[in-house]
C-alpha cells in the first residue's frame, strides 16, 4: 500500500509503483521519467553546494537509481489516454511508432561534451515533434534550478519544471485533470502540475527521494496558496477532491 501523503492537489506515495497501479487508474495524462535501464553513474553527479563566497562547489554524489540496471518495460504505462515517457530513445523497440516526440535541447549551442546534447520523450500526443530549449550542463543550469539560486541538485536525474510545463501544455488538459507520475524522483513534474492547476499522483520507491519530493511539493503548494496570482494558469481548487477515499494519511 505504501505511505501516502496528500498535499493540496498532490498525492505522493512511497512504494514500488507496480504495487499501487490502482492509484493511477483515473489518470488523464501518464507522464513520467522512469529509470532508462542504462545503469547510469549517479555517484559522479554531485549535488552542488555553496561556499561562503557563494561559489558553487561539487557536493557528494547520489546512490544508484532503483531499477536502472534492468531494461525498462513501458508496457504497463501505454494504455492511458495521454502518455509521455522520458528516455524513450533507450527503449524505443518496446514502444509504438509515434510522431509527437519531444526533444529537450540541453546544450543550446554550447560546445558538446561526453554527455548527451538532448533528451527525448516518447508521447502518444497528436501533432508533430517539438523542441524545448533550456541549458542544463552539469551544475550549469538555466532557469529557476540554477544552482546559485536553488542551492543544489535535488535528484541526480532532476529535470526542469519549465520543461514539464511545456510538455503539460502540449497535452492540452482541462484544469483539474489528473497527472500520474509513477517514477516521481524529486517531483519536478508535480511542481509543474501545481503551477498549471492540475491534480497529481506521484510514486517513488527510494526513501530519500520520496522525502525530497514531499518537501519540494509542500514548499511549492505553500508558495502557490500564498501567491496564486503569480501563476498565469487557472489554479487548482484550494482543497483537492479526495482521490482515494479515506485510505491515505493526510499530511
Ligand atoms: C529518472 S528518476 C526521476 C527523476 C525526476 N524526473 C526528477 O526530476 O527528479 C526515476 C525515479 O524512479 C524511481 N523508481 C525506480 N523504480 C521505481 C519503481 N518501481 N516504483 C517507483 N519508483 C521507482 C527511482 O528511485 C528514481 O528516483
Amino acid at each position: 500500500m505504501g505511505e501516502r501523503v496528500q498535499i493540496g492537489p498532490c498525492l505522493l506515495i512511497h512504494a514500488d509503483c507496480r504495487s499501487v497501479m490502482d492509484a493511477f487508474a483515473d489518470a488523464d495524462l501518464l507522464m513520467s521519467d522512469p529509470p532508462y535501464g542504462v545503469d547510469s553513474n549517479t555517484e559522479g553527479r554531485g549535488r552542488g553546494g555553496q561556499s561562503l563566497k557563494g561559489i558553487v562547489t561539487k557536493g557528494r554524489g547520489f546512490r544508484k537509481i532503483d531499477g536502472d540496471k534492468e531494461p525498462f518495460d513501458p508496457s504497463p504505462w501505454l494504455s492511458y489516454p495521454k502518455v509521455v515517457l522520458w528516455g524513450g530513445n533507450h527503449f524505443c523497440s518496446r514502444l509504438p511508432d509515434a510522431a509527437g516526440w519531444i526533444v529537450w535541447d540541453k546544450r543550446c549551442g554550447v560546445a558538446p561534451d561526453d554527455n548527451a546534447d538532448c533528451e527525448m520523450a516518447w508521447t502518444n500526443l497528436p501533432g508533430v515533434a517539438r523542441i524545448h530549449r533550456q541549458l542544463w550542463k552539469g551544475l550549469i543550469r538555466a532557469g529557476e534550478e540554477n544552482i546559485a539560486r536553488s542551492g543544489g541538485k535535488l535528484h541526480p536525474h532532476q529535470k526542469p519544471v519549465a520543461l514539464h510545463e511545456f510538455v503539460i501544455r502540449r497535452a492540452k488538459l482541462q484544469p483539474g485533470s489528473l497527472i500520474a507520475d509513477p517514477f516521481m524522483g524529486s517531483a519536478s513534474i508535480g511542481k509543474a502540475a501545481i503551477r498549471l492547476g492540475m491534480r497529481y499522483v506521484g510514486c517513488e520507491t527510494d526513501r530519500e527521494h520520496f522525502e525530497t519530493a514531499v518537501r519540494s511539493i509542500r514548499a511549492e503548494w505553500e508558495a502557490h496558496v500564498a501567491s496564486p496570482s503569480l501563476f498565469a494558469e487557472p489554479t487548482a481548487k484550494a482543497k483537492a477532491p479526495d482521490l482515494f477515499g479515506d485510505s491515505h494519511a493526510a499530511a
